[in-house]
C-alpha cells in the first residue's frame, strides 16, 4: 500500500533516530554526530555514525545506510509497511486509512487467509482424531514431540477424496476459494473436485508474518511424491518463501545466524534443539529472492546441507547464486553434515553437541568454492594447475561488488601460492591426498581444525552461545594456561558453574593455585592427576580439539588470555541476555514500573557489556598466525 509521503515525513520527524538506534547500539556523541559499534557487522571499533539533524546512519565499516526506516526494516527484518507501522507505533501516530483498490485487495487476501487458516486447524483436528492414529504413530517414531507438532502445527490429511472439501463448505468456504488456495484440484474431464492432499502428514507453511499461505505434506503410504506442496497461488510463491521463516526471523537477529537445511524435518529437529532461527526453501535450490531474504535476517547465513551427493550439489548451486550478490561483509557459509546424514539424524543420532560442532564449524564460501574446484582435478602439471588458478579466476569474476571481488582474487592468489610450496615439499599429488586423509565429514574433510583457525576468532567466538561449552573452555583454557590466573584470578574465582562436575573441576584449580606458587602447565596437570581430574580434562580436550586454537596449550599465553577474556565476555554477555529475556517475558506479562525497570536495566547492562568486550585486534600473531583474515 502506498503511504501518503506527509505520513512518512511525520514519522521521521517524531522518532529519534538516536533514541531508535540506542535501543540496539550504545551511541556516544562525537561534535555533532552519534558514534557506535555497527550493529550490522561484527567490529570491536565504531565506525558506525549517527547524524540526527540530516536523519540517518552510516558505516564506514560496511556501508549500512539509511532512515529510520530502513533501520527498522534492517535490525528487525520487516517489510517496509511493517517497519511503518512500528515507527507509527512509537511515534503514536494512527495508520492512514487505505484506499479503496488497496482495500479490495487486502479483503480478497484476507478470505484466501482465513480458508488456509481453516484448513490448518482442520488437518491438526485430523491428526489428533482416530483418523489420525497411524500419523502419530509415524511422528512418534521419529521422535517429534508433542511440543513441536503443536508448535508447528502439524496436522493429518485423511486417505479421501473429498474430506477436506466438505469440512471446508460445511463451513461456508466455496469451492471457487478452494481452488483458489490449491487445497482442491479440478480434472480437466470435468469431473468434480477433490482433495490435493491425501494421507500426508501436513505442513503448513507460513509467510513472512507467519500466516499460513500454503502446505507440504509427507506421504505416509506409498505415493510416488514423498512431498506434495501446495501450488503457486495468489498469496503462495514458492520462490520468495522459506519454511519457518517468521519463527527464525525473530530469532535470527538475537541469534546472529539464521540456518538454511534442506528439509521440513530438519527445520522442526534443528528448532527441537535450541537452533529455531532455522528455515528450508521449499524442496527447490536456495533462489536469489530467498538469498535476499536470508541476508535481511543475518550476514552469513548457514547453509547446513545433507552429507550426501545432493547436499554437496546443492551447496554448489547455493554457492553460485549467492556469487554476484556477495557484498562487503555478506556471504554464506556452509555446514556440511557427516556422510549419509540430514540434520534430522545428526540430532537424533547424535544429540545437540554433534550438530553444534558442525554449525559451528562452517566454512565460509571462499573454502566451499577452492573444495568445489579442486574436486575431481588432477594438479600435478604445470597446465592442470593452470586450469585450476583459471576457473577459480572465473569464479571471482561472477562477483559484482568490486571490493569482494578483488578480496577474492587475492584470498585464491595468495592459497594458490602457500599451496604450491607446500606441495613443493612434499611432493604436489602426495599434499592432495595427505589433505583427504583427515577425512572426517566427507568432502568436508578437515573442516574443524583446519579452515576454523583460518577464520576471524570474533567469528568463531561469535557461534558459541550455549553456555554449557562456554563454561568448559572457560576452565580448559585455565588448565592449558594457568598464568591466565596470575592476572585474572578474581574473575576466574567467581565464575559460577552450571554442572557439579564442572564445579568440581573449578574448585580444584582454585585450590591447587591458591597452594602452589609459578604454577604452569606441567604442575597444573599434574596436581590435576592428583586430584583424579585427569580424564575429565582430557576430555573436554578432546571435545575442544581443533575448536578454539587459543585454548589449546601451545598457543601463545598472550592469545590464550585474549581469547579467554573474550570467552569470558560471551559468557556473560548470555546470562545477560537471558535476563533481558526474562525482563522482556515479565513485562509482556504486566505492564508495571518494576518491569519496566528491570528491563531497561537489563539492556543497560548488555549495552555496557558489548562495549567492553576484549580487543582481539592482533590476536593470534603470537602464536604465529596471521591477524585478522
Ligand atoms: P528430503 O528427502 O531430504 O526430506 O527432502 P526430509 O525433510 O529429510 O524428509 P524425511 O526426513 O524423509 O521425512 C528435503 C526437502 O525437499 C522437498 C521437501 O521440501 C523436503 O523437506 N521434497 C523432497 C519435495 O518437495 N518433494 C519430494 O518428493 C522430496
Ligand atoms: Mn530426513
Amino acid at each position: 500500500m502506498a503511504f501518503p509521503p506527509q505520513f512518512l515525513e511525520e514519522i521521521r520527524a517524531r522518532v529519534s533516530l538516536v533514541d531508535l538506534i540506542n535501543r540496539r547500539t550504545k551511541l556516544t556523541k562525537k561534535g555533532r554526530e552519534y558514534l557506535g559499534l555497527c550493529p550490522f557487522h561484527n567490529e570491536k571499533t565504531p565506525s558506525f555514525t549517527v547524524n540526527e539533524d540530516k536523519g540517518f546512519y552510516h558505516c564506514f565499516g560496511c556501508g549500512a545506510h539509511g532512515d529510520q526506516v530502513e533501520f527498522v526494516k534492517q535490525t528487525e527484518g520487516v517489510s517496509f509497511p511493517e517497519a511503518i507501522e512500528r515507527l507509527a507505533g512509537i511515534a503514536g501516530l494512527p495508520m492512514p486509512v487505505m484506499d479503496r483498490r488497496d482495500k479490495a485487495r487486502q479483503e480478497k487476501s484476507a478470505t484466501l487467509h482465513e480458508v488456509m487458516e481453516a484448513a490448518t486447524a482442520w488437518y491438526v483436528s485430523q491428526l489428533q482424531s482416530q483418523a489420525g492414529t497411524g500419523a502419530r504413530g509415524y511422528l512418534e517414531r521419529r521422535q517429534v514431540t508433542p511440543q513441536a507438532i503443536s508448535h508447528f502445527r502439524l496436522g493429518f490429511a485423511p486417505n479421501s477424496r473429498t474430506a477436506l472439501k466438505e469440512a471446508m463448505i460445511a463451513r461456508g468456504v466455496t469451492e471457487d476459494l478452494l481452488l483458489e488456495a490449491g487445497l482442491v484440484i479440478k480434472p480437466d474431464d470435468g469431473r468434480p473436485t477433490y482433495d490435493r492432499f491425501r494421507d500426508r502428514l501436513m505442513f503448513p507453511i507460513g509467510d513472512r508474518q507467519g500466516r499460513i499461505i500454503a502446505f507440504g505434506g509427507r506421504a505416509l503410504g506409498d505415493a510416488p511424491a514423498k512431498y506434495l506442496n501446495s501450488p503457486e497461488t495468489s498469496l503462495f510463491h514458492k520462490g520468495h518463501i522459506l519454511y519457518n521463516m517468521a519463527p527464525a526471523r525473530r530469532k535470527a537477529y538475537d541469534a546472529g545466524n539464521v540456518i538454511v537445511a534442506e528439509g521440513y524435518m530438519d527445520v522442526i529437529a534443528l528448532a527441537e534443539a535450541g537452533y529455531e532461527q532455522s528455515v528450508a526453501p521449499l524442496g527447490t535450490a536456495v533462489t536469489e529472492d530467498q538469498l535476499r531474504i536470508l541476508w535481511k535476517m543475518a550476514a552469513e547465513p548457514i547453509m547446513c546441507l545433507d552429507g550426501d551427493n545432493a547436499g554437496w550439489r546443492a551447496a554448489q548451486r547455493a554457492s553460485e547464486r549467492a556469487l554476484p550478490l556477495l557484498e562487503p561483509g555478506q556471504s554464506l557459509r556452509f555446514a556440511l553434515l557427516p556422510e549419509g546424514q540430514d540434520p534430522d539424524d545428526l540430532i537424533k543420532n547424535e544429540g545437540r553437541e554433534a550438530i553444534e560442532t558442525v554449525l559451528k564449524n562452517a566454512m565460509p564460501l571462499s573454502d566451499l568454492l577452492w573444495k568445489k574446484e579442486q574436486e575431481g582435478r588432477q594438479l600435478e602439471t604445470p597446465e592442470q594447475k593452470a586450469a585450476f588458478e583459471t576457473s577459480l579466476m572465473a569464479l571471482c569474476n561472477q562477483i559484482q561488488n568490486q571490493t569482494v571481488r578483488d578480496y577474492y582474487i587475492k584470498h585464491f592468489k595468495d592459497r594458490l601460492w602457500k599451496w604450491g610450496r607446500e606441495n613443493n615439499k612434499s611432493g604436489f599429488s602426495r599434499g592432495i591426498k595427505r589433505e583427504q586423509k583427515g577425512k572426517r565429514f566427507g568432502r568436508f574433510a578437515n573442516q574443524t581444525g583446519k579452515f576454523v583457525s583460518s577464520v576471524d576468532p570474533g567469528q568463531v567466538l561469535a557461534g558459541s552461545t550455549k553456555i554449557g561449552k562456554g563454561e568448559e573452555l572457560l576452565l580448559l583454557t585455565v588448565v592449558n594456561h594457568p598464568e591466565i590466573l596470575e592476572s585474572h584470578f578474581d574473575e576466574f574465582a567467581s565464575l559460577q558453574l552450571s554442572t557439579s562436575e564442572l564445579d568440581r573441576l573449578h574448585h580444584a584449580i582454585i585450590e591447587i593455585a591458591t597452594s602452589e606458587s609459578d604454577l604452569d602447565y606441567a604442575g597444573m596437570k599434574h596436581h590435576l592427576s592428583t586430584r583424579s581430574h585427569s580424564d575429565q580434562t582430557d576430555a573436554l580436550n578432546k571435545q575442544a580439539a581443533g575448536l578454539y586454537w587459543f585454548v589449546e596449550q601451545n598457543a601463545a599465553l598472550e592469545d590464550a588470555t585474549r581469547g579467554w577474556l573474550h570467552l569470558l565476555a560471551r559468557y556473560k554477555r548470555e546470562a545477560l541476555v537471558q535476563e533481558l529475556r526474562v525482563a522482556q517475558e515479565l513485562l509482556e506479562r504486566d505492564v508495571t514500573h518494576e518491569n519496566l525497570d528491570r528491563l531497561k536495566n537489563a539492556q543497560k547492562a548488555l549495552q555496557e557489556a558489548d562495549g567492553n568486550e576484549a580487543d582481539l585486534d592482533g590476536f593470534g600473531v603470537a602464536s604465529g598466525r596471521e591477524a585478522g583474515f
